[in-house]
C-alpha cells in the first residue's frame, strides 16, 4: 500500500457508518454495525496481501489455484474499544494471532502510559494490523505503534472507523510507514479531543457504559 491514508467510500460502509453515528442507535446495534463495517474495512486493508498458487483437484480437473502466500498476520487491539473490531477481522482471517495493548492517560503529564502489552511470538515476521475505532488526537495510537515497533514489528497497518485530520497528521509525522485505513476522515477534533461530527465515545457506545 502506498498512500498513507485510505478512506473506504463504499456505499455499504457509508450507510452503516451513518447508522453508527446516529445517537438513537442501540448498544447492540452499534456493536453489530462495528463488526460488519470492520469486515468491509478488513477487505480493503488486506487487498494487497501476497498470493502464491497451490495445486488442487476440482471435481472436474487438476488446477493451479491462488492461495495466500503465508505471510503471517497479527491483529493487535488497542484496549478497550479495539476489541469491538477484533472478531470481524478474525472471522475473515481465523488463523491470525492476536495481541493487546493497554494504555491509560496520565492526568498530570497527559501522556499515554502502558498498563498491558502482550503480542504474539515472531511479531517481527508478521503483518501487524492494529485496530482502534477512533484515531482522534493520535496519542494512544502513536504510543501503541511505538510499543509494537519496540517489540520488533516492522510491517504495521492501522485500521480505524473514524479519523480526525489532526490524528492523521500526527500519525504521519510519527509513523510515516504505517498505512491508515478508515471509513471516514471527519472534520476536526473538539477541545476535549472528541472527533467532530464523530459518533461520541466508541467504547461507551459499544459496551453500554457511562
Ligand atoms: N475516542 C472516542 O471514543 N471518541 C472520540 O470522538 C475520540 C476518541
Amino acid at each position: 500500500m502506498s498512500e498513507h491514508l485510505t478512506v473506504v467510500d463504499h456505499p455499504l460502509v457509508q450507510h452503516k457508518l451513518t447508522l453508527m453515528r446516529d445517537k438513537g442507535t442501540s448498544t447492540a446495534g452499534f456493536r453489530r454495525l462495528l463488526h460488519e463495517i470492520t469486515q468491509l474495512l478488513a477487505y480493503e486493508i488486506t487487498r494487497d496481501m501476497p498470493l502464491t498458487t497451490t495445486t488442487i483437484e476440482t471435481p472436474m480437473e487438476e488446477m493451479e489455484s491462488p492461495i495466500l502466500a503465508g505471510k503471517k498476520l497479527a491483529l493487535v487491539s488497542i484496549l478497550r474499544a479495539g476489541n469491538g473490531m477484533l472478531d470481524g477481522v478474525l472471522e475473515l482471517i481465523p488463523s491470525a494471532r492476536v495481541g493487546f495493548v493497554g494504555l491509560y492517560r496520565d492526568e498530570e503529564t497527559l501522556q499515554p502510559v502502558q498498563y498491558y502489552f502482550k503480542v504474539p511470538k515472531g511479531i517481527d515476521d508478521r503483518l501487524v494490523i492494529a485496530v482502534d475505532p477512533m484515531l482522534a488526537t493520535g496519542n494512544s495510537s502513536i504510543a501503541a505503534i511505538d510499543l509494537l515497533k519496540e517489540a520488533g514489528a516492522t510491517d504495521i497497518r492501522f485500521l480505524c472507523l473514524l479519523a480526525s485530520p489532526e490524528g492523521v497528521a500526527r500519525m504521519k509525522e510519527a509513523h510515516p510507514d504505517v498505512q491508515i485505513v478508515t471509513a471516514s476522515l471527519d472534520r476536526e477534533l473538539n477541545d476535549k479531543g472528541y472527533i467532530m461530527p464523530g459518533l461520541g465515545d466508541a467504547g461507551d457506545r459499544m459496551f453500554g457504559t457511562k
